[in-house]
C-alpha cells in the first residue's frame, strides 16, 4: 500500500478520526452553522502549520485580520510573530485597508485567487496550508455561481501545493448551505454542529467525507476552552439522525430557503395545502 502524506490539524483528538490527518493536496470543506467552531478549527490548522514550518495563508472575509490574531492569541498562538517571520500571510477581505498589500479591495473570486498565488510566491517554495474563511462571502449575492466558483478556485490553486480548508456558512434553520457549492468539489467534508442539551450548548463534529481515508463515521463532542482551544471530547451517544428534523419539515424549510435564494414569490411556487 502506498503511504499517504497527511497533515496534522493541531486539534487534540481529531487526527485519529481521519487516519492521522488530512491528505496533502486535499481541498476540504469545513461547514456548519455560525458559532460551531469553523474559524477556531481553521486557526488550529494554521497554528500547526506554523509549528511544522509549512507556508501558511489565511483568508478572512467575516472577521478582520486583527480579530483572527486576537482569537489565535487566546489559545497561545502568536500569529503576529509568524507574520513578521514570513511564515504566515493573512489576507483581509473584510476591511479593505488601502495601506495593507494583503488586503482584498473587492470580493471577486479572481482577485482572491491572484492574491493567494501572490502570497504563496512571497512565502516561498514548499508545502503550504490555505484557509479561506469563508467561501460563502464570495457568492452571497449570486448563490447560483457557488459551484462554478468553487471549481475554479480548486482548479487554479491545485498546482500550488496547498492543503486547504474552505469554510462555508449554513443557514441556521435548515442547515442548508449558502449556494452549497464547495461540497461538490471537496475531497473531504468536515461538518460542525451544535445543539442545546439540558440547557447547555454542546458542539459536535462529524466527518462526512474524506477521500482515501477510512474515517470515523461517528459524531464527536468537541469543546473550546480559553487558553487551550478546541479538542475532541469523545464520541456521542447521538447519531446524526437524532439531531435532524423530520424529513417533511426539512423539505418545507428547504423550499422556503430556495425561494429566498432565487427570489421566487411564494404564490408561483405551485405548492398548496392538502
Ligand atoms: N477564548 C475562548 N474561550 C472559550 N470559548 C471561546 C473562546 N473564543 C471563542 N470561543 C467560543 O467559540 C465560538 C466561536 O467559534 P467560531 O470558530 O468563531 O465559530 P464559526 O466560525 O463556526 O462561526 C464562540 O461563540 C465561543 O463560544
Ligand atoms: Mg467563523
Amino acid at each position: 500500500m502506498t503511504e499517504i502524506e497527511r497533515l496534522t490539524t493541531g486539534v487534540q483528538g481529531f487526527d485519529e478520526l481521519i487516519g492521522g490527518g488530512i491528505p496533502r493536496g486535499f481541498f476540504v470543506a469545513v461547514v456548519g452553522e455560525p458559532g460551531t467552531g469553523k474559524t477556531i478549527f481553521s486557526i488550529h490548522f494554521i497554528a500547526e502549520g506554523i509549528r511544522l514550518g509549512d507556508k501558511n495563508i489565511y483568508v478572512t472575509t467575516e472577521e478582520s485580520k486583527e480579530s483572527i490574531i486576537r482569537q489565535a492569541a487566546m489559545f497561545g498562538f502568536d500569529f503576529e510573530r509568524a507574520i513578521r517571520e514570513k511564515k504566515l500571510v493573512i489576507i483581509d477581505a473584510l476591511m479593505g485597508y488601502r495601506d495593507d498589500p494583503w488586503s482584498l479591495t473587492d470580493l471577486s473570486v479572481e482577485e482572491l485567487v491572484n492574491k493567494i498565488i501572490e502570497a504563496k510566491r512571497f512565502l516561498g517554495y514548499g508545502r503550504a496550508r490555505l484557509v479561506i474563511d469563508s467561501m460563502s462571502a464570495f457568492w452571497l449575492d449570486k448563490p447560483a455561481m457557488a459551484r462554478k466558483y468553487s471549481y475554479y478556485v480548486k482548479r487554479v490553486l491545485y498546482r500550488w501545493d496547498f492543503t486547504a480548508l474552505l469554510t462555508s456558512q449554513y443557514a441556521v434553520t435548515t442547515s442548508l448551505g449558502f449556494g452549497f457549492g464547495i461540497e461538490h468539489v471537496a475531497d473531504g467534508i468536515i461538518r460542525f454542529r451544535k445543539s442545546v442539551v439540558r440547557g447547555e450548548l454542546k458542539r459536535y463534529v462529524i466527518i462526512e467525507k474524506m477521500r482515501q481515508t477510512e474515517h470515523s463515521l461517528r459524531m464527536y463532542e468537541i469543546e473550546i476552552r480559553d487558553g487551550v482551544g478546541m479538542r475532541v471530547v469523545g464520541p456521542t451517544r447521538y447519531r446524526k439522525e437524532d439531531t435532524v428534523l423530520p424529513a417533511s419539515v426539512t423539505a418545507r424549510m428547504i423550499v422556503s430557503e430556495l425561494q429566498k435564494l432565487l427570489e421566487i414569490p411564494e404564490d408561483v411556487s405551485g405548492s398548496r395545502e392538502d
